[in-house]
């Protein structure tokens, strides 16, 4: 099968969260499998040229009426079968990605201009189709920068080359769907019936994710679990009705990890790598993770960890609010220690520098570091994530993985990967908690830490049992292709 992913993030090349992981995880594993996988991101300002190939000739995409130039280059997605490469192409224009930040920067959080430049990428995919000879049996979107793909394919493009083409469309995150003033809708070439019949229209605003989901052929979002509560007035985020209209072709498939990048086993950025039968690796990460973040360093006290993005989703406000949030109180009771690596809204990262002055045994970093969160991920005890809603998450896989337990709530993806601690048994991966309130984490972190001080062998086995959890992508990615296989052959 020929599968085209058009997205605004893939690793290694632009990352802001999950999907970039995703994305090209999913290829990988696609392509593992067998089947064609093409990626497209633009060329942002931070991925170098020089380390790509140009493909010759400049391209013509027809937007707003008329038509905008741009240069196209690739490169092999490194971890790729060598039989079977997955190919990168990079959209380059100028005028759209020449500048820093993906979709913002700190001082412009969400560019004027967005809905023009993934207008002008989502055109420029189906060009590359053209300029390339290359025609894709699916072509497979995630989240709203690329939900025109599946608008563009259904209204207009589904002819000639494309015309047995269908298209999936991935909810990463349904808390953002690109909602623009309708003066924008021009620069897409459709007509305004096509605005009404492709569900852009949300109380006089264009909606780009809305359209999406209107339009594609397939959906799908991250996680089992959240697909069923993305059904809800309460998690819905307001398009709870479109997805129960559109349920027949909805499903929710967990996302995987990548066991090239996250595997304590082969994880050269530890300063020992380790596995189920030699944990010493894992003492030695601990002990390097209290140095890094010039913590005291002591074996035998519980280390939390985090690494988030500081927003409303992740649950930020529970735990750091200034008065309210419960990490002050949970540092001061408790014989514990707590390390966070995370950027985002400058109240938290206020907050957390100012926790970090009143608290020694409290160091938060504000950046982004991938040795410092692999640190984390290996040398911390246990993995907070109190998020607020989580399509699927990553990071309690990632500690899953690396023997060190997820605290989490019970929402979402988190609520698929995480088994609750049941003290009688000593079963479960975890400690899970209901409701988003400061006194639910103190309470559950509370738990975790009595449970390590008062049960070592419960959580010994709870390590175990975690790290030898199936998390491939290879499970996942057979699903996907179930899906494809059910929008090229629709039921009659
Ligand atoms: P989301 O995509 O909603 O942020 P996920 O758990 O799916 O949540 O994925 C987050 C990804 O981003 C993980 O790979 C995580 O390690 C990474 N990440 C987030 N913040 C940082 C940071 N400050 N430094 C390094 N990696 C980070
Ligand atoms: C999003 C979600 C996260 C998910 C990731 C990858 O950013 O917030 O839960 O794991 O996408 O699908």
């Amino acid at each position: 099968m020929k599968i085209l992913m058009t997205a605004s993030e893939a690793v290694p090349y632009a990352k802001t969260g999950g999907l970039a992981d995703a994305v090209s995880a999913l290829s990988l594993a696609l392509a593992k499998l067998g089947h064609e996988v093409r990626i497209v991101i633009p060329r942002y300002y931070g991925i170098n040229r020089g380390e790509l190939t140009q493909v010759e000739g400049a391209m013509g995409v027809h937007v707003g009426g008329g038509e905008e130039w741009c240069a196209v280059y690739t490169t092999a997605l490194p971890g790729s079968p060598k039989k079977n490469p997955v190919k990168v192409f990079f959209i380059d224009h100028e005028k759209f990605f020449g500048r820093d930040g993906i979709y913002g920067t700190p001082a412009e959080p969400d560019f004027l201009d967005n809905p023009r430049r993934f207008t002008f990428f989502c055109r420029a995919a189906f060009q590359l189709c053209r300029k390339t000879s290359w025609y894709p049996d699916v072509l497979h979107a995630h989240d709203w920068p690329t939900a025109l793909v599946p608008v563009f394919l259904k209204f207009g493009e589904r002819h000639g080359e494309f015309a047995n083409t269908v298209s999936v469309l991935t909810i990463h995150n349904l808390g953002y769907q690109g909602i623009y003033s309708k003066d924008n809708f021009w620069y897409t070439n459709l007509g305004w019936n096509d605005f009404y019949a492709a569900g852009f229209e949300d109380w006089n605003m264009m909606n780009l994710l809305k359209a999406g989901l209107y339009s594609a052929d397939k959906l799908n979002t991250v996680s089992p679990n959240y697909a069923e509560e993305t059904k809800t007035h309460v998690q819905g985020f307001r398009l709870d009705g479109v997805l129960r209209h559109r349920s027949a072709d909805y499903m929710g498939i967990l996302n995987g990890i990548d066991s090239g990048l996250w595997n304590p086993k082969t994880d050269d950025l530890l300063p020992q790598k380790y596995s189920v039968q030699d944990m010493s690796g894992k003492a030695k990460a601990k002990e390097a993770l209290q140095r890094e973040f010039s913590l005291s360093g002591k074996s035998d006290v519980p280390i939390i960890g985090m690494v988030t993005r500081l927003t409303g989703q992740k649950g930020v406000g529970a735990l750091f609010g200034p008065a309210y949030g419960s990490a002050w109180s949970i540092c001061r009771d408790m014989n514990l220690q707590f390390v966070l690596i995370g950027t985002g809204e400058s109240w938290c990262e206020n907050e957390l520098r100012s926790l970090s002055g009143r608290l020694s045994n409290f160091k938060a970093q504000i950046g982004y570091s991938e040795n410092q969160s692999h640190l984390i991920e290996a040398g911390a005890d246990f993995f907070l994530m109190p998020s607020q809603y989580e399509p699927c998450g990553l990071n309690q896989m990632y500690s899953l993985a690396y023997g060190t337990l997820p605290i989490v709530r019970n929402t979402g993806g988190l609520a698929d990967t995480v088994s609750n601690y049941n003290e009688e048994k000593g079963t479960g991966t975890g400690f899970m908690f209901n409701d988003l309130t400061p006194s639910a984490i103190y309470n559950t972190v509370g738990w975790a830490v009595w449970a390590y001080y008062n049960r070592p062998k419960h959580i010994e086995a709870m390590r175990i049992r975690g790290m030898k959890q199936d998390f491939s992508w290879e499970k996942s990615a057979k699903v996907y292709i179930a899906m494809y296989e059910s929008a090229l052959n629709p039921a009659p």
